[in-house]
């Protein structure tokens, strides 16, 4: 086969992928109904990237590929919506739509023709707009008039096709949001990494989209619903509200399934009533019901204020409380060690499920809200997920009601609790908190703490479970025999996870103070300190004044490195460390402990390498500190370049970014060796 022969092939096969990959995201993302398993979808992925990797002239930006792109370098863009964005006014009740319809009636002559009812989705408003097809703006509402230019996050959402099912101009609008499910999965992630929690769904989503990185957007499990086709051309006008979502499914934009034709406003009200409890068996939030006039030319002649359509108005449903008696108060150990108090509730019904806990926030909540055990309280649904404590009822005090205490010490594993002054959590400070064992011993693992290669959240949990790990310590007691034993690791993988174990001792302190968790000290600190006094001995003796006389190093930091020492535990666990033989010494002593030479560095590739495949030179970059990433950006240090570079090479020129050969870039790589005397080679 000739060259040029197997190049219409590849060709061809990439065209074919990228049509099934839009094909399966459809089903997925906007059906919800796939047609093939996750694993098969990300086969195919991959066998596109593999392809556009080869043949990087091809990519287009509406490849699938092409949803996760580079930051903007200087934040959002405002975006002048053409047609704004308006609000909605409120109903609170049947009297208050009465009012509507009488006044729209008057307005029109007569009653209108006929409602659409939808729900009032939970989310955040935007625009997308598509050229011939193809999605060239997503914007946020922002007040109506002016938004953000989040084209780059909102092409990270998967329900959003980038190309339409016909080559229409289109302008849309719908509402982005997150799923209950995935959002309290994302609170629990932040949980585990200290992150602080989102409220609820909606600002969750709204977090998301207005990330400054997309590839933080494009973790975010968001969808979307359309509901407004505010102007279109290539196709025919809708001339109802009803065939305007008939419109955007055809387009292969996803509407909610949730919607009625009603012809009379008694119709509508009955759906109300449905969807007063039905709401709450769906996976998404909605605070209430929209109901639209669904004649488009009714819709124009009754016009908008400056705020609001006048042809449609918002049913909001009641917040939803209740009245019950507080058991208890108790308290919570999260795995970053945040004691936070939470209500044992009598159980009640509201909006839709029995509630038999509330958060309690913080010990200054209770204080403030005066909040006694065996109160009579008000809960509330905030934002219909997390309930709520919103007032106790001290009248109905009998005298027997009693304050909280906030214990002092853990309840899990009775650590010392401690609240450093001026903030509102208090914390165990105990690191062998079986609470926080996990996640601490995750990040003592991770790249840019001990760097153990192998030692993954799967492992990490069995080897709590089983009791094998206590401690951070006791990886360094751990045998691969032993290791052999766990699910989904074999003879050879043991043994690696031992060596990388072994290989982790020499890190230096660094890496180690890093590794340890000890609050508020970070990589940067870490260094400083380590640096500062050389070893931990030294650290571990320091006091207030020294502490404090260190660059960097504030009351806040000081106080919480004084209270981790302080703690028996924690104290042990230095000492196991060191008798395992992990180096307590700073980088001058301990040369494995230096910095990586490309600690922080950001590369490009872009062509063919003679010396590497790309997996390869992406290898080698990370064993000398630097990553590479996809696209250049003004974030950027080098774009490196073989034979054939595809727009990368354009762009890092628009963006004055330094472009390596493979000749300079194996001088570097020689160089960079030479600094960590590391044996890796190119071929
Ligand atoms: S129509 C001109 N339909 O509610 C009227 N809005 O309070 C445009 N919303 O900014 C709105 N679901 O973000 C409409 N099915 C739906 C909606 C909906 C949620 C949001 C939208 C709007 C806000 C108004």
């Amino acid at each position: 086969m000739t060259t040029h022969t197997a190049r219409d092939a590849a060709r061809q096969r990439l065209e074919e992928l990228r049509r099934l990959i839009e094909h399966h995201n459809y089903r997925y993302y906007v059906l919800d109904d796939p047609e093939i398993t996750d694993a098969e979808y990300d086969q195919l992925m991959e066998e596109l990237r593999e392809l556009e990797a080869q043949y990087p002239e091809w990519v287009t930006p509406d490849s699938p590929t092409q949803r996760v792109g580079a930051p903007p370098a200087a934040g959002f863009t405002p975006v002048e919506h053409r047609i704004p964005l308006l609000s909605l006014d409120n109903a609170f009740d049947t009297e208050d739509l009465a009012a509507w319809e009488a006044r729209i009636t008057r307005m029109l002559g007569h009653k209108p023709s006929g409602y659409v009812v939808e729900l009032k989705i939970d989310g955040l408003a935007v625009a997308l707009t598509y050229r011939e097809g193809l999605l060239v703006r997503g914007a946020t509402r922002g007040d109506g008039r002016t938004g953000e230019d989040v084209t780059a996050n909102l092409k990270t959402i998967r329900a959003i096709p980038l190309r339409l099912r016909r080559p229409v101009n289109l302008e849309v609008r719908g509402e982005v949001y997150m799923v209950r499910s995935a959002f309290e999965q994302l609170n629990q992630e932040r949980e585990a990494t200290g992150e602080p929690l989102f409220a609820n769904p909606r600002n969750a989503a709204a977090g998301s989209v207005r990330q400054l990185d997309p590839s933080i957007t494009a973790r975010r499990p968001l969808s979307i619903f359309t509901y407004t086709v505010a102007d279109v051309e290539g196709a025919p006008r809708p001339a109802t509200q009803w065939e305007s979502l008939q419109l955007l499914r055809e387009l292969g934009l996803r509407t909610n399934p949730h919607v009625r034709r009603c012809a009379t406003l008694d119709e509508v009200v009955e759906t109300i009533t449905q969807w007063t409890d039905l709401r709450h068996q769906l996976d998404y939030e909605t605070d209430g019901i929209v109901i639209k006039v669904d004649r488009l030319d009714e819709q124009a002649q009754l016009g908008a204020t400056s705020h609001a359509p006048r042809w449609a108005i918002a049913y909001k449903f009641p917040a939803e409380q209740a009245v019950t008696r507080l058991l208890d108060i108790r308290v919570n150990v999260g795995r970053t060690g945040a004691v936070t108090p939470y209500a044992v509730l009598e159980p009640v019904r509201v909006a839709g499920s029995t509630v038999s806990r509330a958060t309690l926030h913080n010990e200054d909540y209770i204080r403030e809200k005066d909040i006694r055990i065996g109160d009579m309280v008000v809960i509330q649904k905030a934002g219909d997920v997390i309930p709520e404590l919103v007032r106790v009822l001290p009248e109905r005090r009998t005298g027997e009601e009693r304050l909280f205490q906030m214990p002092d010490h853990c309840p899990v594993c009775g650590a010392k609790v401690y609240r450093p002054p001026g903030e509102a959590i208090a914390r165990c400070m105990g690191s062998a908190c079986p609470a926080q064992l996990v996640e601490g011993l995750i990040h003592f693992g991770s790249r840019n703490a001990m760097d153990i290669d192998g030692l993954g959240p799967a492992v990490i949990r069995q080897l709590v479970e089983r009791g094998w790990v206590k401690d951070a310590a006791d990886l360094y007691q751990l045998r691969a025999e032993e290791l052999a034993q766990l699910e989904r690791m074999g003879a050879k993988s043991a043994a690696n996870l031992v060596a990388a174990i072994e290989r982790s001792k020499g890190r230096g302190l660094e890496r180690l103070l890093f590794a340890l968790g000890i609050r508020l000290v970070g990589q940067r600190a870490a260094q400083t300190l380590a640096q500062h006094f050389g070893s931990m001995e030294r650290l571990r003796q320091a006091t207030r004044e020294e502490l404090l006389a260190v660059e960097d190093v504030g009351e806040k930091m000081a106080e919480a490195i004084l209270q981790w020492f302080g703690e028996e535990q924690n104290r042990r666990l230095v000492d196991r460390l060191a008798a395992a033989g992990v180096v307590m010494t700073a980088a001058s002593q301990a040369r494995e402990g230096t910095p990586l030479p490309w600690q922080g560095w950001t590369f490009v590739l872009t062509g063919t390498l003679e010396g590497w495949t790309r997996a390869e030179a992406t290898k080698l970059i990370e064993s000398l500190g630097g990553q590479v990433v996809g696209s250049v950006s003004r974030k950027t240090d080098y774009v490196v370049v073989g034979t054939d570079p595809g727009s990368k090479l354009e762009k890092a020129r628009q963006l004055g970014r330094p472009v390596v050969d493979e000749a300079t870039f194996r001088a570097m790589v020689e160089e960079a060796q030479r600094q960590v005397g590391s044996e890796v080679t190119p071929r």
